[in-house]
C-alpha cells in the first residue's frame, strides 16, 4: 500500500497483531519519523520524547522483563493510568464487543485462560514485529496539566498514518504504559521521562487472521451531536 490519500489511509488502517520477522529500514522509518514531527502540540510544545527500538536483543530483554514481573505476580508499575478505573457504559459494552469480537475472529474460546494470556504477552513479544517506537513525556508536563497527552495521542496517529503511506502496519500498546517503569528501567531513560506508549511498525503476517479483524464504530449520530 503505497501513495494513498489521507482519508484512505485513515480508513484502512488498523491494529496488527501478527508480523513478520523483518524492521523497518532506515530510510523508511526517517521518513516516517519525520512526518510524525509535524503533529501539532499546543504552544509547538512537541512534548513527545522518542525511542525507536530495532534492536531484537533489547526488544527481547525488555519484553521479558515484563513477562517476568507479571509471572512473578507483580502488579502494574505504570506512570499514567490509562484506562478508566471505573467502567461505565457505553464504553464498557464497547471494550467487550471489540475484545470478544476478536476472539471469535481467531476462534478462541473465552474461557481458554492459557490461550487468552499468551495473546496479553504477545503484546511483550511486539507480535513478532522488530520495530517498536516508545514513546515518552517529561513527567514535569504532566504535573498538574494533561494537554501534553493530548499532543502525543496526535503524534501516535501521525505516526501510524504515516506509516500507511510505506506500507507500514502498525498496533498501537497501552499493555506498555502499564509496566512503563519496568521498561523505562530497561530502556535505561532519564528519570525525568515516563512512558505514555508504544506503537509496534512492521509487515503484517497476512495469512493471520486476527490482521483481517477491523472492529465497528459507533454511527456518527452517536458520536456527534451537530448544532445547527
Ligand atoms: C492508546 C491505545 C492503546 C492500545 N493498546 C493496545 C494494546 O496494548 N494491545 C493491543 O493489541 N491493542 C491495543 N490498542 C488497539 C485498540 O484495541 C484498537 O485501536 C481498537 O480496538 C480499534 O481497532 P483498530 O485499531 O484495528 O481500528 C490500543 C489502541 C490505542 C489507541
Amino acid at each position: 500500500m503505497a501513495n494513498i490519500n489521507v482519508i484512505d489511509a485513515i480508513t484502512q488502517r488498523s491494529s496488527k497483531r501478527k508480523y513478520l520477522a523483518k524492521p523497518v529500514d532506515d530510510e523508511t522509518l526517517n521518513k516516517i519519523l519525520t512526518a510524525a514531527q509535524r503533529t501539532p502540540s499546543g504552544a509547538n510544545m512537541q512534548p513527545w520524547t522518542v525511542y525507536a527500538v530495532r534492536n531484537v536483543e533489547l526488544l527481547s530483554k525488555i519484553g521479558s522483563d515484563v513477562i517476568d514481573h507479571i509471572k512473578a505476580g507483580g502488579g502494574l508499575e505504570q506512570e499514567i493510568q490509562y484506562y478508566p478505573v471505573k467502567w461505565i457504559n457505553p464504553y464498557k459494552k464497547r471494550r467487550i464487543v471489540t475484545g470478544a469480537g476478536l476472539y471469535v475472529k481467531m476462534g478462541v474460546d473465552r474461557k481458554d485462560n492459557a490461550m487468552r494470556e499468551k495473546l496479553w504477552h504477545d503484546n511483550y513479544r511486539w507480535f513478532g514485529a522488530q520495530t517498536v517506537v516508545f514513546v515518552y513525556v517529561d513527567k514535569a508536563l504532566i504535573d498538574g496539566s494533561e494537554g501534553a497527552l493530548i499532543d502525543c495521542g496526535a503524534y501516535m496517529q501521525t505516526l501510524m498514518l504515516a506509516a500507511q503511506e510505506f506500507g507500514i502496519d502498525s498496533c498501537p500498546q497501552g499493555s506498555t504504559t502499564e509496566y512503563g517503569k519496568i521498561i523505562a528501567k530497561t530502556m535505561e531513560v532519564p528519570e525525568n521521562l515516563a512512558l505514555l506508549y508504544s506503537v509496534v511498525l512492521g509487515y503484517e503476517d497476512k495469512d493471520a487472521i486476527q490482521n483481517a479483524y477491523q472492529p465497528e464504530r459507533a454511527s456518527l449520530d452517536e458520536a456527534v451531536t451537530f448544532l445547527d
